[in-house]
């Protein structure tokens, strides 16, 4: 698609219905983010997500059986050494995985390297990586200083070197994104990273309006969360009052 210059749309995507539904618009690309620790089951950051959640919504993408591409987030602290990432890579895979996504750049590159060797294919993910949000100091966008900017690109150089198929570019300086773009053949999927990517990705319940907190780079498409609130009024609503059941609803 990069070669052809179409632009890559991604979403994540945590449960059947959902992926269903994001399938059947054609997107090109599902990633089970570890994201879904944040919108799907309520911790502060993506820091205490478990391998075992995170197989627990892949296998709920992957039995839609989508065109799609399904990616899996590994989660903090499963890849740690080459070994690691491997096993913990291959039971993604048996999950229902097409792929996995690791964060980092050169300090991962031996687990990458591994993953692939093992016959995996991994999507990079470089600039603000929120399993490191503690060592950053915070949710900061990336590439502000010459001395990052030059960081990012080693990164990204040594992944694509290192043979992933893709790198996630997330929250940087969008002037450091195009060069990134430009460096390398691979495709570049940003997330808060500007226009100057060859695909974008969005967290489904930002673009839903179903995060209480949206991040400053998330366009809202639908607001999911006034279509729920109002259904579940209705609904209370009907109940309290003896409007439903109907006799249509009834056996
Ligand atoms: O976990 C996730 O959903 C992600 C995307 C935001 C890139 O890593």
């Amino acid at each position: 698609m990069k070669q052809r210059s179409e632009k890559i749309a991604v979403l994540t995507a945590y449960d059947f219905p959902t992926a269903r539904l994001v399938d059947e618009a054609g997107i090109p690309v599902i990633l089970v983010g570890d994201s879904l620790g944040m919108v799907v089951l309520g911790y502060e950051n993506t820091l205490p997500v478990t391998m075992e959640e995170m197989l627990h919504h892949v296998r709920a993408v992957a039995r839609v059986k989508p065109k799609a591409l399904v990616i899996g987030d590994m989660p903090y602290r499963t890849y740690e050494t080459p070994e690691q990432a491997v096993a913990n890579a291959q039971r993604f895979v048996e999950a229902g995985a097409d792929a996995v996504k690791l964060e980092g750049g050169e300090d991962v590159l031996p687990q990458v390297r591994a993953v692939i060797a093992a016959g995996i294919p991994v999507l990079g993910h470089v600039g603000l990586l929120p399993q490191s949000v503690q060592k950053l100091g915070g949710y900061k966008v990336q590439g502000k200083t010459t001395e990052s900017a030059e960081q990012l690109l080693r990164d990204v150089t040594l992944l694509e070197q290192a043979g992933v198929f893709a790198v996630v570019v997330e929250c940087v300086v969008a002037s450091v994104t195009k060069k990134l773009t430009e460096a390398i053949a691979i495709p570049t999927i940003g997330i808060g990273a500007g226009p100057h990517c060859d695909g974008q990705v969005l967290v489904i319940h930002d673009m839903l309006g179903l995060s209480p907190r949206l991040p400053k780079h998330t366009k809202v498409y639908a607001n999911i969360t006034t279509a729920m609130r109002e259904a579940c009024a209705a609904y209370k609503q009907d109940v309290e009052q003896g409007r439903f059941p109907e006799s249509r609803q009834s056996f």
